[in-house]
């Protein structure tokens, strides 16, 4: 009788895992694709998800520029249709806010005298 019920509880406990593991990846992905919700985000998921998800775009960043010549290099070679000037400013407006510049992740570099000889570097 115990060995079946140890069976049993290990089963449920799998289970329960498998649920809770389907779980959290569903909802990183749901998240990582759904637009932050602010100003302009209707004109994005109107205008900027029928060639791919919204995947590619929550994923990138940039400033209002760099955001504008993506626009352009998608309207030159990819086909992406002129946008009427007001609606291209609230995309704009709205992906410059939302996904900006990022700051860098990188550390700052040493200071020169903290950096090792330089093996490489001429002696004359
Ligand atoms: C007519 C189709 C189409 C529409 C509409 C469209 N795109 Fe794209 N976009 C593309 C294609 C094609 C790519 C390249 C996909 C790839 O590399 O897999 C792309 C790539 C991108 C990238 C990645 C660029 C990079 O540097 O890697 C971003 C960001 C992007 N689009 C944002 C947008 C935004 C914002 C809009 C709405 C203004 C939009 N897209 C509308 C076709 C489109």
């Amino acid at each position: 009788m115990k060995p079946y019920f140890a069976l049993f509880s290990f089963s449920i406990g799998l289970f329960a895992a498998s649920l809770l593991l389907q779980n959290t990846s569903a909802q990183d992905t749901e998240s990582d694709e759904r637009l932050i919700i602010d100003d302009g985000w209707q004109a994005v998921q109107e205008n900027c998800t029928e060639c791919h998800s919204t995947l590619l775009i929550t994923q990138n960043s940039g400033s209002k520029t760099v955001w504008e010549s993506r626009i352009r290099w998608m309207q030159e070679t990819q086909g992406l249709q002129q946008l009427e000037e007001s609606l291209e400013e609230s995309i704009l407006n709205y992906l410059a806010q939302n996904y900006g510049q990022k700051e860098s992740s990188r550390r700052a570099s040493l200071a020169v005298t903290l950096m090792p000889d330089n093996p490489y570097e001429s002696i004359d």
